[in-house]
């Protein structure tokens, strides 16, 4: 099958190799062989072909990714997928598994698979899986969120996108930083009702009231714990700030040591309720909810917002089932697989 390898450490020219001629993975019992028809790209790959995380913990060769979008080829007779059906994933393949969903096939546990509905393209479903979900599981524990105040720290991002349009569609207020080109993107698409251009505005002083909860994308606590409410919750999804000049098994002694202060000082009552956001894969988990009927959105945006890919990995769309899921930057078909805006994960 063609598949997009990783062969090594480093720059995506030197260690990802288009293969034509790789094995095709074998379904198990209970698993579900897809055709995958659009992959996403996340931080995470390129923290795995960094090295940013213990070259040992890591099956080299291996084909990256987690997210996929395709078409059910083979499923069990008792399987509630069938032939043909349209399915969106995220596999939870993950450093040690080689088997990742930059492929033509992959064969995921069934339990992991949810339906990609109608009116959702393969590609804007691949962008979903790991955001959407990570947005989900961040925001989950303060829900409801109606009437609530929230502050999303990277809201023009893969998963902050999500957080800001599923906090607004439970009615909270919310707030979220970005850079100066996304300002209209994150308000008027995605419907926050404020944007904090974080290269223009002082965080502590745009901000305003305090927050019940923050969403914090962009590694700023401690720093913000000052922007919530006694009572607020703190949901820290990114470790960029305790992964700078850090690698190896000094990341993960950094991420960790920063979790157990951070959950220690929570315990005491020095700083708010704090969740570190570990990414569960269960479909359930947000996935499903992602695209429930019961979420309420603004109206569908038909603005095409290009960030960090070419098209045709943007948009925003408003599906059958009435929610709006906006898909940005992690959804690219098979071999585009690094940032093109010189970025760095
Ligand atoms: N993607 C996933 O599925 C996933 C899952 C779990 C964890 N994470 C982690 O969550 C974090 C965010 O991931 P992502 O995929 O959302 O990243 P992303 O797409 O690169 O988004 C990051 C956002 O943060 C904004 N930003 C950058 N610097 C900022 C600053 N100093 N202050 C305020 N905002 C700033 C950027 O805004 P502008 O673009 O406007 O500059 C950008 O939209 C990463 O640490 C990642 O490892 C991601």
């Amino acid at each position: 099958m063609r598949a997009v390898v990783l062969t090594g450490f480093g720059e995506p020219k030197k260690c990802l190799k288009y293969r034509e001629d790789h094995p095709k993975p074998v379904r198990k019992p209970g698993e579900v062989l897809v055709a995958v028809k659009a992959t996403g790209v996340n931080p995470a790959e390129c923290h795995i072909r960094n090295a940013k995380l213990p070259k040992a913990m890591i099956t080299i060769p291996q084909i990256l990714g987690c997210d996929l979008a395709g078409v059910v080829l083979e499923a069990d007779p008792t399987s509630k997928f069938k032939v043909g059906d349209r399915v969106v994933s995220c596999t939870g393949q993950f450093l040690r598994d080689p088997w990742g969903t930059y492929a033509e096939y992959v064969s995921v546990r069934e339990a992991l698979v949810a339906p990609l509905p109608a009116a959702v393209s393969f590609v804007e479903g691949a962008a979903l899986p790991i955001a959407g979900m990570t947005a989900w599981q961040a925001l989950a524990p303060s829900m409801p969120l109606g009437g609530k105040r929230v502050l999303v720290l990277g809201g023009a991002g893969g998963v902050g996108h999500f957080a800001v349009q599923i906090a607004k569609t439970q009615g909270a207020y919310v707030a979220a930083t970005c850079s100066t080109r996304n300002t209209d993107f994150v308000t008027r698409e995605l419907g926050a009702d404020r944007a904090i251009d974080y290269t223009q505005e002082k965080l502590e002083t745009a901000a305003g009231e305090p927050y019940d909860v923050i969403v914090d994308l962009v590694g700023a606590e401690p720093y913000v714990w000052g922007l919530l409410r006694k009572r607020g919750r703190l949901a820290a999804v990114s470790f960029d700030q305790t992964m700078q000049g850090r690698q190896g098994w000094g990341l993960v002694l950094g991420v960790v040591a920063r979790m157990m202060r951070l959950k220690l000082a929570s315990a005491l009552g020095l700083c708010p309720q704090y969740d570190s956001v570990v990414q569960d894969v269960a479909p359930d988990k947000g996935l499903i909810q992602a695209s429930a009927p019961a979420l309420s959105c603004p109206p569908p945006s038909t603005h095409t917002h290009t960030h960090t890919l070419p098209p045709p990995a943007s948009g925003v769309f408003w599906g059958p089932v009435g929610v709006v899921l906006g898909c940005r930057d992690r959804a690219v078909p098979y071999v585009s697989v690094s940032r093109t805006d010189g970025g760095s994960w």
